[in-house]
């Protein structure tokens, strides 16, 4: 969801951590977002009812629930559009590696980070672009690079990131990558989407976000990250420290996200949602702070491959099914996603064919 513009001589780069060295008793104007203070949502021991579906890989892929599980699967990213997997093979200490290495990414002193800043013009790199429109500002330190294809990786960002976190990151990219796929192709199985068509996410275009939410003064006044939908086919969030603060939108209540240990949290991007020409959703989710401690994500995003073109697969539509969105090359549509402001849904209401009319229950 990170957004930027050309380069423009007001755009400017920030950073929260170094901010938090002075003591803060309350919190700068430009970080406090008003329009948050009236959406209802529930509190954190309201969810039991309203749970996150949980997911087990493993039933997936092998032995006597496969089909019960895949059902499951289906109705999650129809009804919900995010899960929790659980059993999914990515081994305990590679989790708990890949905490300590990202922890201490973000501990190191701000010279050493600045190394990997954002050039003026640029997305990638670390630090929050901001542009001239940008009134208020997210409570939250980003690092955001390209992984995939290998070739568009930019030379000073992965491969120059200190050593030990270099290893655990290109560890966990490929295994990461094996089980999206391995997913991606569950989810084609789901939606009974021919196996060609979601082939295009072999080898696709794949990105990482990782950010430090530090505490916040008065958390309530603040957003860690701004309510979006992701601009990719799945999204697969590691909540690395275990501290909770993803809320989803349903129903038109944000709902917190009680995440199992060691979880990943799944969620359908705008991609899949037109691939599925709107059988899944694409749902919006926000991030939220707290007072006690600082909270920090790694969020990997899958999407088809350059040479492709996104739209709603050709084995779903037919005359009694139309298309609900238009189709558009893969590079044309991550120029355009970057270069519009990040508002909600707004992206893929913009792809939505208008002389239909849908309603949409989740959002
Ligand atoms: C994202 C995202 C949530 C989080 O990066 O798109 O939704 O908890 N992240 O960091
Ligand atoms: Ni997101």
């Amino acid at each position: 969801m990170v957004s930027s513009e050309s380069a423009r001589t007001s755009e400017e780069v920030v950073n929260i951590q170094e901010l938090m060295k002075k003591p803060l008793t309350s919190v700068p104007q430009r970080y406090v977002q008003r329009q948050y203070y009236n959406e209802p949502s529930l509190f954190p021991d309201e969810t039991i009812s309203q749970a996150l579906p949980t997911i087990n890989f493993k039933k997936l892929i092998h032995g006597e629930d496969t089909e019960l599980e895949l059902e499951k699967l289906n109705s999650a990213c129809r009804d919900w559009g995010f899960f929790q997997l659980v059993e999914h093979g990515i081994s305990p200490l590679v989790l708990k590696t890949l905490k300590d290495e990202v922890e201490g990414f973000f501990m190191l002193p701000l010279e050493e980070k600045m190394k990997y800043k954002i050039s003026p013009g640029d997305v990638e790199g670390y630090g929050t672009v901001i542009r001239p429109e940008d009134k208020q500002l997210d409570w939250g330190d980003r690092l955001y690079f390209k992984t995939n294809p290998r070739s568009i990786r930019k030379p000073h960002l992965l491969p120059q990131f200190p050593s030990s976190l270099r290893t655990i990151l290109e560890l966990y990219i490929e295994e990461l990558q094996n089980l999206a796929m391995r997913l991606v192709g569950l989810l084609g199985k789901a939606l009974k989407i021919e196996k060609r068509e979601v082939d295009v996410f072999e080898d696709g275009v794949q990105n990482m976000r990782m950010t430090y939410y530090p505490p916040c003064p008065q958390p309530e006044l603040v957003m860690g990250l701004s309510a979006h939908s992701d601009a990719s086919g799945i999204t697969i969030l590691n909540q690395i420290n275990g501290v909770n603060g993803l809320q989803i939108k349903k129903d038109g209540v944000w709902i917190p996200v009680n995440a199992i240990s060691d979880a990943l949290v799944v969620n359908i991007g705008d991609i899949l949602e037109i691939m599925s020409n709107g059988g899944y959703k694409s749902v919006e989710h926000r991030a939220t702070v707290n007072s006690e401690k600082e909270r920090i994500s790694v969020a990997m995003f899958y999407l088809p491959k350059f040479q492709s073109e996104i739209g709603p697969a050709l084995s779903l539509t037919n005359p009694e099914n139309p298309p609900l969105f238009k189709r558009i090359g893969v590079e044309k549509y991550i120029q355009d996603y970057f270069t519009r402001k990040v508002d909600g849904k707004s992206y893929l209401e913009f792809m939505r064919i208008s002389n239909h009319t849908v309603t949409h229950a989740s959002v």
